[in-house]
């Protein structure tokens, strides 16, 4: 049985730090779920990583059922959060439930959509339905992009109040974490400390009670743009540009494939072949 949004919540009772990572495809869902993330995130980040947009704001419903459809046949232990994509839920309170629900149908446990006190009622309609809602605060990248850029959020008295209002307004309308995205280490540990639920922080510091990373800035896979908080564990861009490289020079000297990678016909079929066919 996989993991349940109870047991990511009980995580934070029991002090245990909760990984989180995104995906978007089944070869890559089933080594994370292998090798023990708590959480996958369907993130709309898959429209820049997994579709090369520039942004979020393209990705649609769905683009975002197919991803979490094949993530949901890769995993066995993790929870799946989908990520409701720009204008899913915003026009209204019907989309927003429609929406989650085709995420839900589709292999998500939950979903996530970005937003603070504004989001109140919608996200109390969702959970009254029955599906758990992991909200987002701080850099939202579906509309502070808009307005602002990437900015580092939380830096002000003023904002730092009003992410401290949103925290706690989202909790109060039920969803079961937070996402905090690129928020001040200190603003994120204030809201750490005064909400029961989890928060789950992206460049918000390590005060936070789990930490969520795009799972190709993790192995190094995406060039476009290296986030300063994400870490590299791997740098797998370099060895698949060596590896496609050494594959195209065996298949322009002919060295590829050998022997051992081909079929062969039965002596005695290949000799009637031969025959018939005049070789
Ligand atoms: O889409 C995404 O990858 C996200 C994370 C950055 C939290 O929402």
């Amino acid at each position: 049985m996989h993991k349940s949004v109870k047991d990511i919540i009980e995580m934070k009772k029991s002090k245990q730090k909760i990984s989180v990572l995104t995906s978007y495809d089944y070869t890559l869902a089933s080594l994370c779920d292998k090798a023990g993330v708590d959480i996958l995130l369907v993130g709309d980040s898959a429209g820049m990583v997994m579709l090369g947009y520039e942004n979020t704001i393209p990705v649609t419903m769905e683009q975002m059922c197919l991803f979490t459809e094949a993530v949901s046949r890769g995993r066995e232990n993790s929870l799946i959060v989908g990520d409701l994509p720009f204008m899913s839920y915003q026009a209204s309170i019907t989309d927003a439930i429609e929406n989650s629900g085709r995420l839900i149908k589709a292999g998500a446990d939950a979903v996530k959509l970005e937003g603070g006190e504004v989001m109140v009622e919608t996200i109390s309609e969702i959970v009254s339905v029955g599906i758990p809602v992991m909200g987002h605060i701080g850099l939202q990248p579906q509309t502070t992009m808009l307005s602002q850029g990437y900015k580092v959020q939380g830096k002000t008295k003023d904002s730092a109040l009003q992410l401290i209002r949103d925290a706690k307004a989202l909790e109060e309308a039920g969803v079961f974490s937070i996402a905090l995205e690129m928020v001040t280490k200190e603003v994120a540990q204030i809201i750490s400390e005064s909400i029961s639920i989890p928060t789950i922080g992206i460049g918000s510091g390590v005060d936070c009670d789990g930490q969520v990373l795009v799972v190709q800035d993790l192995l190094g896979m995406y060039e476009k743009i290296k986030p300063k908080f994400a870490k590299r564990y791997l740098n797998l861009s370099d060895e698949i540009v060596n590896a496609v490289s050494s594959y195209t020079n065996e298949v322009q000297s002919g060295e590829f494939p050998k022997d051992e990678n081909s079929f062969s016909m039965d002596e005695a079929e290949l000799k009637k072949l031969r025959e018939e066919i005049g070789n």
